[in-house]
């Protein structure tokens, strides 16, 4: 079954709304803060350009670790699968997305997957480019092409409030500097992740890059392949094993997708061979997961039939 209108889907988004006040929107970014509590919208995207969409889908949300997804996508086809996961690992860690814990017991020292914070830096330290500003806009430039609409750019105020909070992050890269993990200066490496976490869309542009990725990396619209199908297989597994963080093995059995939350209370969810998702719902849960955004995925799993198990 799918679904078959707006108004079926804003049911679903009022039921699953009742959980926000149960949430709490993220503050160790100061920008974030600002985000409405109460606000829950999703847009459903097809393959043959329906869309069904409820709530306020002209709110912007910022991408945060959903940005993970695409620049790893960029780090494989730039140096291929042997360079980035002798750098970084395949295995989901139980820990908190910013954990530093593992990176110190682990042997030999690197990250163990793309999608947490550690991770994630040392994906965005392999994008190839000659500055800073190269290689940010080479990461727009592939948002622009998977949404569809080349206006997305990102929030400067919420990237300059991470970039000077953000030591937690400092610290991992200098661990993996001392490692051999990355080697370029580390302000430079979070100017650029920040930059990246503060690309600014609403949830219809999620939608879209959710439905390239469902169509294994291939437009649509124009039929052209944005990301190699082996690209876009290797990046939806790390959705379903690492997407939801220390969530994930509940997420894979309540809602059988493969999906990407970040801080912002975004969700990008890629339902293989038939739509993409974009939520935002600002108000997270412990785990720094969308609390209503979740609540939203599993009723509408259980209704639609998503899960791929
Ligand atoms: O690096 C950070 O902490 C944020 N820019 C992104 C973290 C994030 O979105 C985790 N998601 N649930």
């Amino acid at each position: 079954m799918q679904c078959r209108s707006a108004e079926e889907l804003q049911l679903l988004v009022n039921e699953a709304k009742k959980s926000s006040n149960k949430g709490k929107v993220a503050d160790y970014i100061p920008a974030l803060q600002k985000a409405n509590k109460d606000t829950l919208s999703i847009s459903l995207f097809y393959p043959n350009g329906s869309c069904f969409s409820a709530g306020d889908i002209k709110e912007n949300l910022t991408l945060q670790s959903i940005s993970k997804v695409i620049t790893l996508a960029i780090a494989l086809n730039d140096r291929g699968e042997e360079y980035v996961f002798n750098r970084v690992g395949q295995e989901p860690t139980g820990d908190p997305f910013n954990s530093i814990a593992k990176l110190e017991t682990n042997k030999p020292s690197k990250p163990l997957n793309p999608m947490i914070n550690a991770g994630a830096l040392a994906v965005t330290h392999m994008i190839e480019g000659s500055s800073v500003d190269e290689r940010f806009k080479r990461i727009l430039k592939l948002i622009q092409k998977l949404s569809g609409n080349e206006s997305i750019s990102y929030n400067k105020e919420v990237a300059d409030s991470e970039f000077k909070t953000a030591d937690l992050n400092r610290s991992l890269c200098y661990f993996l500097k001392e490692h051999g993990v990355i080697d370029e200066d580390v302000e430079q490496l979070i100017d650029l992740y920040t930059r990246q976490c503060a690309i600014e869309l609403n949830c219809l542009d999620l939608s879209r890059i959710g439905c390239v990725l469902a169509m294994d990396g291939k437009d649509p619209y124009t039929e052209e392949q944005l990301i190699p199908s082996s690209v876009a297989r290797i990046c939806k597994t790390f959705m379903v094993t690492c997407g939801m963080y220390n969530a994930s093995g509940e997420f894979a059995i309540e809602v059988g997708i493969p999906a990407k939350s970040g801080v912002s209370g975004g969700i990008l969810g890629a339902v293989p061979g038939r739509f993409g998702i974009g939520i935002y719902g600002p108000a997270l849960d412990e785990k720094g997961n969308s609390i209503a955004g979740m609540k939203l995925l599993k009723l509408m799993s259980e209704k639609y039939s998503l899960s791929m198990f």
